[in-house]
């Protein structure tokens, strides 16, 4: 059945979903966690293809945190497994990618990804990088902290090497050496499951954000809740310090 798509008024240009409560959705039905990233998985194709039909044009999804790998290994040998999985839907994949004319871009630290994973995100990257439609970034491995980090680091390394001047640096240099360059903020973020906090997701772009909190569990996420963020937005009254 051909879904109807909702007129707004104002669209974010850009949303992140923080994808928690996989864990509580598999022990309130006696399951193993690992079934809850499966719904999970299942909930975040449905959101990103629903954005994409919705005009939105930049979706992050947080799929896997540096502080995740603390979870026991079977736990996160069940993610890895799981993005392998999505990204090697092959040619339904890249069919579905060239429909809504996805971009598909990963945003985290590549080092410590198994290596199987890493050529499937690279081909992945290479293989959607002509479309412009909806940019979807996929927070893998992905911390704000670790993210400034690096910026800290790839910043001093040109001062370094005389390419710029510490009297140079702005707030736009800082925008420009992180993961998102080139792409706008945030308009809002979402976190589901009933959790306030950011826990570590797009430290620096997450400024002036406006949030949306549910107790909905991620795999229970719906398009329905996704246009009740949307006509929640439009009546946020957005200042950015002015009057
Ligand atoms: C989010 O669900 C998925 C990841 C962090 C990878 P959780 O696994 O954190 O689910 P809860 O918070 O334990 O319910
Ligand atoms: C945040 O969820 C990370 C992802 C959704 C990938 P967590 O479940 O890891 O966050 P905390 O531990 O509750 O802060
Ligand atoms: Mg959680």
């Amino acid at each position: 059945m051909e879904k109807k798509i909702p007129e707004f008024e104002v669209l974010p240009r850009h949303i992140g979903f923080i994808m928690d409560g996989n864990g509580r959705w598999a022990k309130m039905r006696g399951l193993e966690r690992s079934a809850g990233h499966v719904e999970g998985a299942k909930a975040f194709r449905k959101i990103g293809e629903y954005c994409a039909d919705l005009g939105i044009e930049y979706v992050t999804f947080y799929a896997f945190s540096t502080e995740n790998w603390n979870r026991p290994k079977k736990e996160v040998l069940s993610l890895m497994k799981l993005f392998k999985e999505y990204l090697r839907e092959g040619d339904g994949r890249l069919a579905e990618n060239e429909v809504r004319q996805m971009k598909l871009r990963f945003i985290g630290e590549r080092e410590g990804l198994p290596s199987d994973l890493l050529k499937l995100i690279e081909r992945a990257e290479k293989e959607t990088a002509k479309y412009s439609k909806i940019t979807v970034n996929i927070a893998l491995n992905y911390g704000g902290r670790a993210e400034l980090k690096s910026a800290v680091k790839s910043i001093a390394q040109k001062v370094k090497d005389g390419e710029l001047s510490i009297d140079d640096i702005t707030e736009q240099t800082i925008s420009d050496n992180i993961y998102t360059a080139g792409q706008p903020d945030p308009d809002i973020i979402v976190r589901p499951s009933g959790e306030y906090r950011l826990s570590n997701f797009l430290t620096w772009q997450s400024a002036y954000s406006e949030f949306w909190f549910s107790d909905i569990l991620w795999p229970d996420f719906t398009e329905e809740h996704v246009n009740e963020i949307l006509y929640d937005f439009q009546n946020r009254n957005r200042r950015f310090g002015g009057v």
